[in-house]
């Protein structure tokens, strides 16, 4: 479908440049409490200039040292600290510091501290430790935030607002009780319509009075799924207007200076698409473990990626080696933190940022990797390693900020859907949404397709395949946008117990699939969630475009009759072999495909390869397995990232001559890749066309 011009625009306008740097908490390591002895943040100036860094995350957990007590602030060593950042040319990405509250506020409010599902109200400690919609916490981290932004707005070092940090405080109290039931009065207008979202006759559970509707808890209300499903939405939305609060104040007092928080990927207990409007930029944290496959590290940016349409992001951290909060913390190997970094660059991330700065003198963090390590100068492999990023991304300039991925391919992704598979009671507790999604995407990563990961909501008339594994929750609309879209000639894939349930988990009445029966041409009789010693395989015939044999399919298997689909494939064994297993509907200009159960990856491969060779979906480049590829556009430009996630080298071929801007040499028909080395390939252009090269 229609591709249009990409426009770029700087997410931070005052550093057309990547930004580099990272978690700065230089109050944490004065030896002093205060701000008396700045022998080490001179010595922080030094060595960040000689690792090129250009952006420092301050403040972040500074509540305490810049308000003592409710009526005292002490500005002065953040205002020595910014000045000695402008004058050695960094940018502070500065945070408001309200995700840990100082001792005194939760003393002084003790209802700020948040009540768990079991009733028990927390004691104070630890950080994002409160009670999201305490009027109290609001009040004084607005205020907080409102002395920063009067204080700071036009300071030269300020870039951007980086407000709290990693949200998600979760509370039962009663005062959350009481909104919660103000929430619902507004999203759903009567107390008989909770009920009938609720289906609350069911066990007697219908209630006739507002107060009798209390949070979720275990002695309470565990088997109101629709409750459950709506406290989450609440609490999701009762952290944002924590957020907003702070936001307005830093837009108002500061215009123009864009404002962030930082996300965590698949972060289950916030809706981020919903937050994303309130965000100016993304950012978020990327801690990939050892196990992780890139695909699935891929998937995550993507996912960050698609929550502004594919604007670009900032990584705003990650570890130069290490974390301290697994279980066992291996370092990252030599170049690993480098193939990491350039993997959120090619992405879409115009940052590379760092958690963080120096490493902390004690506390829970103490173990945590770092640039500056407690060894404290910069003789070290972690430090040469980021330092010689730094100049690398200094050196590429800011050609590629701003870029962006186009994409033909939609991946669908719902946090509402994400938490109803998870929490519903039953059909089986081995359903893992995420990991569907992966199951879906791994095959579209190896072939190099650049996916927008996306919300039902999202319009999908700008692409030409739509991914939606594992939909259970389909409300009414987004079946009837999806129909629209397979009937102007959409490819809209799906998997099994998709389209089962309404937006309040109400199961859809003439069964399943629901609203999208019309688009696949099916209906669903009955559903087998299988236990982990089961199996069933998947027969594809020689007649069709899926390669021919037999497959293992598990985890579940749906008994789907056919209305004016065609079986690609049927199921194997059991009482329901020979019935369809996988499904076509040609509707309108387009066609739905269904996947009754959970196939083996190969198969799925086989089919989403079937699908991108008839749309005649390409990737920039192919290479050898292990290899990844996306492409960066914008402005007439094109940047090919090339990176060799193997531990062994590799030729990967090119379809014209390239010039690698991170070592400036010209390729003619291939590149050799060392292990885990990267290229950023342009096109050459031909000697007749500018006679010099
Ligand atoms: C998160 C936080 C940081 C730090 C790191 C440690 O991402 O934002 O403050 O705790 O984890 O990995
Ligand atoms: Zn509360």
């Amino acid at each position: 479908m229609q591709q249009h011009p990409i426009k770029v625009e700087p997410l931070t306008p005052r550093l057309p440049a990547f930004h580099f740097g990272g978690d700065y908490n230089p109050e944490q390591w004065t030896p002093t409490f205060g701000y008396e002895d700045e022998t080490i943040w001179k010595e922080d100036m030094r060595i960040m200039q000689l690792a090129s860094v250009n952006v420092a995350t301050i403040g972040v957990f500074a509540w305490v040292s810049l308000q003592p007590d409710e009526h005292t602030f002490t500005f002065g060593w953040l205002d020595r600290v910014m000045d000695m950042l402008s004058e050695h040319s960094i940018f502070a990405c500065l945070a408001t510091g309200t995700a840990a509250q100082p001792a005194w506020l939760s003393a002084a409010y003790p209802d700020v501290l948040p009540v768990d599902e079991q009733r028990l109200r927390r004691g104070h400690g630890n950080r994002q430790n409160y009670c999201p919609t305490s009027p109290d916490f609001r009040r004084l981290s607005r205020g907080l935030a409102w002395h920063l932004a009067e204080r700071y707005h036009d300071h030269p070092a300020l870039l951007l607002w980086h407000v709290s940090n990693e949200y998600g405080p979760r509370c039962c109290c009663d005062r959350c009780a009481a909104r919660f039931r103000d929430w619902l009065q507004a999203r759903y207008g009567s107390l008989e319509e909770v009920n009938r979202r609720w289906v609350t006759a069911f066990w007697s559970h219908t209630y006739t009075a507002w107060e009798q509707i209390i949070p979720p808890g275990p002695y309470t209300e565990p088997s109101i799924q629709g409750l459950l499903l709506d406290y989450q939405r609440f609490m999701s939305d009762m952290n944002l207007e924590c957020y907003r609060g702070e936001a307005e104040i830093l837009h108002r007092l500061s215009p123009g200076v864009p404002v962030t928080t930082n996300f965590m990927g698949f972060y289950k207990p916030l809706d981020y698409y919903s937050w994303a409007p309130d965000l100016d930029v993304i950012s978020w944290d990327s801690y990939p473990q050892r196990s992780d496959p890139p695909s699935a590290v891929a998937l995550r940016h993507d996912l960050m990626r698609g929550l502004k349409a594919g604007q670009s992001w900032l990584l705003m951290e990650q570890t130069p080696s290490q974390v301290q909060w697994a279980a066992q913390n291996p370092l990252k190997r030599p170049g690993v933190m480098r193939l990491l970094s350039y993997q959120a660059v090619a992405r879409g991330s115009d940052a590379v940022l760092y958690f963080q700065w120096r490493q902390s003198r004690g506390s829970a963090e103490k173990y945590h990797g770092a640039i500056v390590s407690h060894a404290g100068h910069e003789h070290t492999r972690v430090f040469r390693e980021v330092a010689a990023l730094g100049a690398e991304l200094k050196a590429l300039g800011n050609g590629i900020l701003g870029t962006r991925l186009p994409a033909r391919v939609a991946l669908v992704f719902s946090w509402p859907n994400w938490w109803n598979i998870e929490y519903t009671p039953g059909p089986s507790s081995s359903l893992h949404y995420v990991e569907e999604v992966l199951h879906y995407y791994r095959p579209l990563w190896e072939r190099n397709i650049a996916v927008d990961v996306v919300p039902p909501e999202r319009d999908l008339s700008g692409y030409d395949l739509v991914v939606a594994p594992l939909m259970n929750m389909v409300s009414a609309e987004q079946g009837a946008a999806i129909e629209r879209y397979v009937q102007n000639g959409g490819t809209f894939v799906s998997t099994y117990f998709s389209g089962v349930v309404d937006e309040s988990d109400r199961a859809w009445l003439g069964g399943a699939p629901g609203p999208l029966r019309r688009t696949l041409g099916l209906w669903v009789e009955e559903f087998d969630p299988l236990e982990p010693d089961m199996t069933n395989c998947v027969i594809v015939q020689a007649d069709g475009r899926l390669p021919e044999g037999s497959y293992t399919c598990k985890l579940w298997c749906d008994l789907v009759h056919l209305e004016g689909a065609n079986a690609l494939a049927s199921f194997g064994d059991d009482f329901y072999a020979g019935l369809p297993a996988i499904t076509e509907h040609r509707l309108g200009r387009g066609r739905a495909i269904y996947v009754a159960t959970h196939l083996e990856l190969e198969l799925v491969a086989s089919l989403v390869g079937a699908l991108l060779d008839d749309l005649g979906i390409t990737a920039p480049l192919q290479g050898p397995e292990g290899v990844e590829v996306t492409r960066r556009e914008g402005d007439g430009r094109s940047y090919t990232f090339v990176l060799n996630h193997n531990l062994f080298s590799v030729n990967v071929l090119l379809p014209t001559t390239m010039r690698n801007l991170l070592t400036g040499a010209r390729h003619e028909k291939e590149v050799l890749l060392p292990a885990r080395e990267v290229a950023i390939l342009v096109t050459e252009p031909s000697p007749s066309l500018d006679g010099t090269a």
